[in-house]
Formats: structure tokens, sequence, C-alpha cells
């Protein structure tokens, strides 16, 4: 029997591609290999947000690379986000890679063989239209484009047959689910107010919300009682110049103003972030204003990210000239004071 091997990085919409692509070969027949060494092909589940992302990949690839030449029979498939390059330069900086594929064509029409027994990720939607001006997302996962509103429904009905007890929605932006489709009944409050009333599903969480369309009626929504009391809302900065720059669409006021509200609503919700150190032009006066809102805002979790330039994102052409050291030092002051 054949055997395949995935290697996934990055975030929690690979890690939901993957589990097609796990439904895929097992349409094959193919079977899971435990190590690299057994595979007769080895796919590999890319990120770009950040150089280091990337490189760790290109690292694999490498090693990958010597593993082939003892096993000349072994296929090296390199899948995900980064294939947002063009394949000439793909091809000519991974020679030992066999083939580039797109997540679509392993997914399509594939069903997902989820990785957990109680807890089963369900995308909504694909894809951003926000264009943050550091952020390779939209460019990786093109424009926002969401899924069937029943295809959705009869998913996770699906799953709770099956046992599943609780599951977590994903969307680069899940707030803009449905504002492409034609029923606009099919908003995100909307579909977690059905979701809810799905008997025997215990807990409903959903990764990411911006902080710029967080509607009343979707704070409404996160209120009802089977949706985790921990949310993930990314500031990325805590000064409103940096914000601009980032083209995220609100200011510190804003988003302490949201927290507010939504804290006044579910008492016991816990507020989670990501942020970004060191972005182009960062001074550290206004590091320390991230760092202000960070103690009021008191977050029980953040992702901290020292900033990446990212080529063909808008901040590309900015000047990275906040030192590597610096970047480390601020990430670390934020680091020790949340997590
Ligand atoms: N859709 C989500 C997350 C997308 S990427 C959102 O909007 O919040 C995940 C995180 O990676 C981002 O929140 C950001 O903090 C970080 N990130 C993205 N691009 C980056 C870059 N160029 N350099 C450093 N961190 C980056
Ligand atoms: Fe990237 Fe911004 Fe879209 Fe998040 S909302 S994926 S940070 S462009
Ligand atoms: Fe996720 Fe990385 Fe792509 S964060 S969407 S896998 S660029």
């Amino acid at each position: 029997m054949k055997k395949y091997f995935l290697k996934i990085y990055g975030c929690q919409m690979n890690v939901s591609d993957a589990e097609r692509i796990f439904g895929w070969y097992e349409g094959k027949n193919w079977e899971k290999a435990k190590t690299e060494k057994e595979a007769n092909e080895i796919v590999i589940v890319t990120c770009s947000v950040r150089q280091t992302a990337e490189d760790r990949v290109y690292g694999l690839v490498n090693n990958l690379g010597k593993l082939k030449k003892q096993r000349s029979n072994l296929k090296i498939i390199l899948t995900g986000c980064m294939l947002r390059y063009p394949l000439k330069w793909l091809k000519e900086k991974m020679p030992m890679v066999d083939e580039f594929k797109k997540i679509s064509d392993f997914t399509q029409k594939t069903k997902p063989i989820h990785q957990k027994k109680i807890q089963a990720f369900v995308p909504i939607m694909e894809g951003c239209n926000q264009f943050c001006s550091y952020c390779v997302v939209p460019y990786a996962r093109g424009r926002e484009k969401s899924r069937s509103f029943t295809e959705i429904i009869c998913e996770i009905k699906e799953l709770v047959k099956r046992g599943y007890l609780e599951i977590t929605l994903l969307g680069q932006n899940v707030n803009s689910y449905g504002k492409d489709l034609k029923d606009k009944e099919h908003s995100f409050a909307n579909l977690l107010t059905e979701i809810h009333k799905i008997e025997n599903l215990k807990k409903i969480s959903f990764l990411t919300s911006n902080p710029w369309d967080l509607t009343d009626e979707i704070i409404t929504a996160i209120s009802l009682p089977k949706v985790d009391r921990y949310l993930h809302l990314p500031v990325q900065s805590g000064d409103d110049d940096i914000l601009k720059m980032m083209n995220r669409h609100y200011t510190v006021t804003d988003y302490l103003k949201l927290i507010d509200k939504i804290k006044k609503k579910i008492p016991n919700i816990k507020i989670g972030t990501d942020i970004i150190v060191g972005f182009p032009g960062e001074t550290d006066k206004q590091f320390q204003n991230t760092l202000n809102l960070c103690k009021k805002v008191r977050f029980v979790k953040a992702y901290v990210s020292m900033y990446s330039p990212r080529l063909g994102t808008a901040a590309f052409k900015l000047d990275d000239n906040v030192s590597h050291q610096e970047k480390r030092l601020r990430w670390k002051i934020i680091d020790g004071l949340i997590n």
C-alpha cells in the first residue's frame, strides 16, 4: 500500500486544509506514513505570513532533497500559501520539489478527516478582502468567499451525529461571513444563532474576528450560552498612527470601546489578541502605547510577532527600520507581560 506524509505549517486554516488532504489520500486508499522516511509522497502545506515560516519550508525541502537522493521514487509536493509566488520562481528556488499543487486541487469535493475526536474545524469562508498593509493572506488566499449556509449547517449536524461536541468555525475574518452571498439573512450572526440550535452540540468557537466589523448582532450571537467565552480579537498595535499605516480601520479608542461593550454584554468573556512589534517607523513612544493598551485590556493570551517585510504587500515599500535587536526586545516585553 502506498504511503503519504503531511508536513503542516501555519494557521488553523492550514490544519483544516490538511484534513481535506488526508481525506483525498484516504479516498485513493493510501495509508498515512508514520515518518517522512517511509512515505512515497510528502506534501508540505506551507505558510507565507512571515519570512521565518518560509525559511522553515526551505530548510525542510533541502533535507528532503537529501532523502530523495537515496530514494528516487519519493515525490515531494508543495502546496499552501507559498503558492502565491510565480511558479517559475518557486521551481528555481526549490528544484527538489516534484509538484506544486494548489490546495483546491486536493480539497474540492473531498470530505475532511478530522484529526480529533471531540472537536472539529469547520471552514466557513476562504480568503480576505481587508488588505492590512503588512499581510500576505489576501494574496495567498484570494478574496473572501463564503461557503453556503445550509452546507455548513449540514456538515455540523453530521459531525454531531458522529459524536463531535465542539466545533471551531474558521475564516480569516468571520465577521464578513455571508457578505458575498445572495441571501442577506445568511450573516455570521445568523449562522452562529442557527448553529446554536443544533442539539447535542456543546461548544462553538471561531477564528478570527476583526475589531472593525464586529456588529451588535454578532455580539448578541456570541453571548449565546454555547459560544466559547474566549474571543480572539487581534489589535496588532496600540498606536493610532501605526494602526493607520497598517490599514486597520479603527483607533485605540474604538478598540477599547468595543472591548467595554463586549464585556458589558458578556461579563465572563476572556479576550486574546495578535500583536506586531517593530512595524516600519514604530518609535519607542508608539511601542509604549501598545504596552499601555495591553495593560488596559488585560488580554489572557497574545500571539506576538516581530514585523517581517513581505514582498507584494503595501508595507513592503516602507523602510524596515526597527532593528532586529529592538524587535526582539519589544517582543520579549509584550510576551512577558501577557503570556
Ligand atoms: N486573519 C487574522 C490573522 C492573519 S495572519 C487577522 O486578521 O487577525 C496572523 C497574524 O500574523 C496576524 O494577526 C499578525 O499579527 C501576524 N502577521 C501577519 N503579517 C505579518 C508580518 N508581515 N509580519 C509579522 N507578523 C505578521
Ligand atoms: Fe491579513 Fe488583515 Fe486579512 Fe487578517 S484581516 S488576514 S491581518 S489582511
Ligand atoms: Fe495561514 Fe500562513 Fe496562510 S497564517 S492563511 S497559512 S500565510
